[in-house]
């Protein structure tokens, strides 16, 4: 057996948030007292909380729900539940690695999405990198050819966006917004980003890579590592809800969204933007680099551009390296 398998056997074993001796998963792994303690100090470190008691073995802090492929189709609406396939990955370095590779391989189907339950490498956006705990959140992302070529790409994220904030929505949160260009806030938190990874094609269509983070249960040591407000779904929904229910459902909009966005290009997202758009008519500051402007969010145009008016009229702004914050905001 190899060794990524045994450390899913033993994650498996350890779900169920009960004791579990070293003894008997020496036992259920066929490996040795010392090599059990090597693999619980691997899980240590992709972000599992674990607690090792004398006498009574090992135990995770709390149950986890793994993601299983058969209950996401099962929780998936009927219209998204065959097609296009989606994958379950145990540890990956990043999903959107993941499905560029598979990209490049050639045949994969528009839609195609892979879910990752952690991610040794993963990336936000501006070079940040992306906290993908074991277990806790939801990591995945989705491919999608752009046949008119890169410049529906900035649109695309923003319609993306909007799918998970009328997600949330549907699932009974309220204070969704979005925050151009890609990121989902609840009550002024941020729970939600979206990476997109784009490959040209010379001959003028491109590929793109849809990659979707959610903070579902971020865990107390790994949210003290995040440098910016930030919240779970967990924390937000009245009651718990199945993540591999979530998982479906996030994907079911998100397939929704990329369709229409297909036949109809982002003028079928505009309502619903202005609608969750957390700045919209309020005074922002975009930061670029050194260079910060101030003025007032004036929503978006056609191609998603950021529309800000200051003395001079109403300017265009193009995604990059563009940060957005509200006027005043500390950092
Ligand atoms: C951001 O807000 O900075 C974007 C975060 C995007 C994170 C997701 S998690 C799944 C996919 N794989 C990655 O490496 N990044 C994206």
């Amino acid at each position: 057996m190899k060794q990524t398998e045994r450390l899913d056997q033993l994650i498996m074993l350890l779900a169920n948030g009960e004791f579990h001796s070293g003894q008997a998963i020496g036992q259920s792994l066929s490996i040795s007292r010392a090599a059990v303690n090597q693999h619980i100090h691997k899980l240590e470190a992709l972000g599992l909380e674990l607690f090792s008691v004398t006498g009574r073995g090992y135990k995770l802090a709390r149950p986890i729900e793994l993601l299983q492929s058969a209950v996401i189709e099962k929780e998936t609406p009927i219209q998204w539940r065959k097609a296009p396939p989606f994958e379950v990955r145990s540890v990956v370095d990043s999903s959107n690695d993941q499905v560029k590779q598979l990209a490049s391989e050639g045949g994969l189907e528009a839609g195609f999405s892979l879910f990752a339950e952690a991610q040794t490498e993963g990336r936000g956006r501006r070079g940040k990198q992306w906290f993908s705990p074991f277990g806790s959140n939801l990591y995945f992302s989705v491919y999608w050819p752009l046949d008119d070529g890169i410049h529906g790409a900035m649109g695309l994220s923003l319609a993306v966006g909007v799918a998970l904030a009328e997600c949330f929505t549907e699932l009974g949160i309220e204070g969704v917004s979005v925050k151009w260009p890609n990121d989902v806030y609840i009550r002024g938190k941020k729970v939600a980003g979206i990476l997109v990874d784009l490959e040209t094609l010379p001959e003028g269509p491109a590929h793109s890579i849809i990659g979707i983070g959610i903070n579902l249960r971020v865990p107390e040591h790994v949210g003290a590592k995040i440098d910016q407000a930030w919240t779970d779904l967990s924390s937000e929904l009245l009651q718990p809800v199945s993540r591999n229910h979530i998982a479906a459902q996030v994907r079911s909009f998100v397939l929704s969204a990329l369709q229409r966005y297909a036949q109809n290009g982002l003028s079928a997202f505009e309502q619903s933007w202005r609608r969750y758009d957390c700045f919209l008519d309020k005074p922002v500051k975009l930061i670029m680099g050194q260079r910060v402007c101030l003025g007032t969010c004036r929503g978006i145009d056609e191609n998603g551009a950021l529309l800000v008016e200051d003395e001079q009229g109403v300017r265009r702004y193009f995604g990059g390296e563009v940060s957005l914050r509200a006027q005043d905001a500390i950092n």
